[in-house]
């Protein structure tokens, strides 16, 4: 029996749609918070930040990340917003697991679970201002 014509296969929608678009991306920051204010590592950099400013903006970011081409993103680079922060490597790493955690716990599938992660770690130089780029290795994309 051949594939018949319809709704494309799950894995062709844009990643947005498989986040579930806004809302699901929305529950996906407050599961994310959550965890990231529980952790005693991650909370600190957190610390008096304004978070429903950080995740509405970190939302729009997101979709646009994600592909969603109804999402227009104003606020600072990547490199602007964490100049300074001293994010370490051990940092970013827990912040990209809790998302998918948080994305797993809400009832993404594990291949869009994989694809939001290979998203979020392609920032890694653009989070990490300290970074000091190893030439020998081949980054998907570079600081900027
Ligand atoms: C791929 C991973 C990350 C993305 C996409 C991301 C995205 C963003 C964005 C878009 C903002 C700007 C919010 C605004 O001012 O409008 C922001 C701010 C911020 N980020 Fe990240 N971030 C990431 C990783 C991290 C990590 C690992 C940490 C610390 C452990 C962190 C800590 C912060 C803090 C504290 C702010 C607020 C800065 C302030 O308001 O002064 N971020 N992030």
């Amino acid at each position: 029996m051949s594939m018949s014509a319809g709704a494309p296969p799950p894995d062709a929608q844009p990643l947005f749609v498989r986040l579930s678009g806004e809302a699901g991306i929305g529950q996906i920051l407050d599961v994310q918070f959550e965890h990231i204010m529980a952790d005693d590592h991650l909370r600190e950099y957190f610390l008096d930040v304004d978070l429903p400013h950080l995740k509405a903006s970190l939302s729009i970011f997101l979709r646009v990340a994600f592909g969603d081409t109804r999402a227009a993103y104003a606020g600072p680079t990547l490199h602007a917003a964490h100049k300074g922060q001293l994010v370490t490597e051990l940092a970013f790493d827990t912040f990209v697991d809790s998302f998918v955690a948080a994305a797993a716990e809400t009832g993404v599938d594990a291949n869009s679970q994989a694809a939001a992660r290979a998203v979020l770690k392609s920032m890694r130089a653009s989070v990490i201002t300290e970074f000091k780029p190893n030439p020998a290795y081949n980054y998907p994309t570079q600081p900027r």
